[in-house]
């Protein structure tokens, strides 16, 4: 029996980049949306490696790679730093950027200039805000002026201490009816997207036939149109106390402790490096060096 011909694997086929109109299509066809958080070109090319079609470059980054207590010191020279790495990384995924607190609160004028830094300076496609209320107005500021804008309701860490701390919104009906007024608001300042954070599956499923955009999710429940996870949650990286919502599906911290410990300990006995980890001279060159360095005084 003659060998099978050895044929070679077909080269993955060529993403297209995912734009506002890709999103409409997938909730028109009802294709989950997947989104992970991305802060950095090692991360984004993960994303991008994996096939996720939006990323958020959050400010959940002030945290998970920063090293602040939560979210609200980040600032936007920070922020900026960490989307514009991303965006080196990517090239099919859409990149969002997340406004950090402080940054566009104040005046619709003040919410348009941090967005244009956005998409100017770190090449976004979108930024994301949080909160209805006064930021149902910046949005409709910021999508006025081009740019567009994925909303953020439900449990908005920017505004934690208002809402009572990390906790999920709208267990009671009247906060369950001022969670599903904000995302409808949002919908109608032209939000392309919106994200709802920890909010009762019940919520979701009562503001979803309400809504034309789609909703990613993120401890709302399965009926949103997508799904986003912070990367360092979902990888096991971070080492701090994860939400209800996280599903780990990796343990990188052990492995990257694991890696580097071993290191330390080849480097205290020496047995890193091994002879192939160097280099050598031509034995001629080697030779020569000695004879000059013997002739030589010092
Ligand atoms: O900052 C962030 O990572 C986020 C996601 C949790 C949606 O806002």
């Amino acid at each position: 029996m003659s060998a099978a011909p050895r044929v070679s694997p077909a080269p993955p086929a060529k993403r297209a980049v995912v734009t506002l109109s890709t999103l409409a299509e997938k909730k028109a066809l009802g294709e989950p949306v997947v989104m992970v958080t991305a802060y950095d070109y090692p991360s984004a090319q993960v994303a991008e490696a994996a096939g996720v079609d939006v990323v958020l470059v959050g400010d959940s980054g002030a945290m998970t790679v920063l090293g602040y207590p939560s979210t609200v010191p980040v600032s936007v020279e920070e922020m900026l730093m960490l989307a514009g790495a991303a965006r080196r990384g990517l090239s099919t995924p859409m990149l969002v950027g997340d406004l950090p607190f402080g940054s566009y609160e104040v005046s619709n004028e003040q919410a348009i200039a941090t967005a244009q830094r956005f998409v100017k300076e770190a090449g976004c496609d979108a930024v994301k805000l949080e909160r209805g209320g006064t930021s149902v107005e910046r949005a409709r500021a910021i999508v006025g002026a081009g740019i567009p804008v994925m909303g953020h309701i439900g449990l908005t860490p920017q505004t934690a201490t208002s809402l009572g701390g990390y906790r999920s919104q709208g267990r009671t009906a009247d906060r369950a009816l001022e969670v599903i007024d904000d995302a409808i608001a949002l919908e109608e300042a032209g939000c392309f997207a919106i994200v709802f954070e920890a909010i009762p599956g019940e919520v979701t499923d009562a503001v979803m036939p309400r809504l034309e955009v789609p909703v990613i999710g993120i401890g709302a429940g399965p009926a949103t149109d997508g799904q986003v996870l912070v990367f360092h949650d979902l990888l096991g990286i971070f080492d701090g106390h994860a939400a209800r919502f996280v599903k780990r599906y990796g343990n990188l911290r052990e492995a990257m402790v694991e890696g580097v410990s071993a290191f330390a300990e080849e480097v205290r006995d020496r047995s890193y490096p091994a002879p192939e980890h160097g280099y050598q001279m031509a034995p001629d060159e080697s030779e020569r060096l000695r004879e000059i360095l013997a002739r030589r005084d010092v």
